[in-house]
């Protein structure tokens, strides 16, 4: 059977991922805080977002390729950037790489993610951007931007919206751990994904590879763990934001953006582009979703500076509803690291191609000729 007949949609690489990843780490990736609402209204929001058809008019094929800071891409949509990849499944964030290159579409890594920004930079050449977590020791930060530039990342993505330690109810049940914790429970999960276990051993334990030279040696893994979380969680102070300003010679994207009022704090403070997210429903169980604030901030902002939007994205019609509503570009999470685990590497070639096709079949359907058109099928702004 073909891959598209087993895996035609995000429906199937979910179900594919919850096959063939251990408990703890599937949780981890599908989960969200508090109860979760965040994350089914990511959905319901983006399920109400309707467009309009206009059937009658010139016979076209839709053009995909759009830009962004002046790069041109073959889709107006990337890859979120996720930590512990490795953990999911072996290798996710290289194949991703390797993937969004030939894909040509942009792929963020993260910073908590278990490979090094050097390797990622080399497989996704100029398709990879970076996103920094702050360090609340300045020295680190500078050194881990300059890191970042030496490696060729001209864009870097500030992520803002983990000002705490969070506790997400699922990881907490399932002691989730960085490698998994050797007990039985573990064990026996792992004994029940025999792929995962032996596309892990092949590529070694999952560790956090481009934060290792930031934290101390010696520390014990429950001690590592405790200190990233400590060394990352802070606000994101305007002192901040200036000083990785003054640092970072290109491109700099702020993400988490929900508030009209830090956007305005992004554009007045340098930032190149904003980046709506509730971080797909993991921080704030209460927080709005992206749909809701976009058109207002939007407004507030103006055309000038590029918006990006994330957080419950799950197809190419999505894209669609997304940049319908004034964005410029949209970025998926989980939809791709759902297909990597569900099929390998060549699932991050097969998310894009589908992605890909639902957003030009949606294109042709509505009858708009780009993705820039899009605004003028919004149902309310038809109306
Ligand atoms: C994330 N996200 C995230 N964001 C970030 O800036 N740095 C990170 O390291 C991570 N890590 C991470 C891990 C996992 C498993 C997930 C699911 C998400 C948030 C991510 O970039 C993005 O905002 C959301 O994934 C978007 O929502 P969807 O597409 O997953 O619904």
């Amino acid at each position: 059977m073909t891959l598209d007949r087993r895996f035609p949609s995000v429906l199937e690489w979910q179900e594919g991922a919850r096959r063939r990843v251990p408990k703890f780490a599937y949780e981890f990736l599908v989960g969200g805080i508090g109860e979760e609402r965040g994350i089914c209204a990511n959905r319901s929001a983006l399920q109400a977002v309707e467009l309009l058809p206009h059937y009658i008019g010139d016979d076209f094929t839709p053009e995909l390729g759009h830009s962004l800071f002046g790069q041109a891409f073959s889709a107006p949509f990337g890859v979120a950037p996720f930590g512990l990849d490795g953990l999911i499944w072996p290798r996710m964030v290289q194949h991703i790489a390797g993937a969004a290159r030939r894909a040509d579409i942009p792929i963020v890594m993260s910073s908590f993610a278990t490979t090094t920004l050097e390797e990622v930079r080399a497989l996704g050449g100029e398709n990879a951007w970076f996103q920094l977590y702050v360090l609340k020791d300045r020295e680190k930060n500078r050194s881990f931007v300059e890191r970042a530039a030496r490696a060729g990342y001209k864009t870097l993505v500030l992520t803002v919206d983990i000002p705490t330690v969070t506790r997400r109810r699922r990881d907490i049940r399932n002691g989730l751990s960085v490698p998994p914790a050797p007990n039985l429970r573990t064990y026996w999960e792992v004994l029940k994904r025999p792929a995962w276990a032996i596309e892990t051993l092949r590529a070694g334990r999952p560790e956090f590879k481009t934060l290792l030279d930031y934290v101390p040696e010696g520390l014990s893994l429950a001690e590592l763990g405790a200190y990233l979380a400590e060394e990352t969680s802070c606000i994101v102070t305007i002192d901040r934001i200036r000083e990785i300003r003054d640092l970072w010679k290109g491109r700099l994207i702020i993400k988490g953006i929900l508030s009209e009022t830090d956007a305005k704090h992004s554009f007045e403070l340098g930032a190149d582009g904003l980046w709506i997210s509730n971080h797909g429903g993991r921080q704030l169980d209460a927080a709005p979703t992206p749909v809701s604030v976009l058109p207002g901030i939007r407004k507030a902002v103006g055309r000038e500076i590029p918006i990006m939007v994330d957080s419950g994205v799950r197809d190419g019609l999505d894209v669609a509803r997304m940049m319908a509503l004034g964005a410029d570009f949209v970025f998926l999470g989980r939809a791709f690291i759902y297909a990597v685990a569900a099929m390998g590497e060549k699932g991050a070639d097969h998310a894009m191609f589908v992605l890909t096709e639902e957003l030009r079949m949606t294109l042709g359907q509505i009858g708009c000729r780009r993705p820039s058109d899009l605004p003028a099928h919004l149902v309310a702004a038809s109306e």
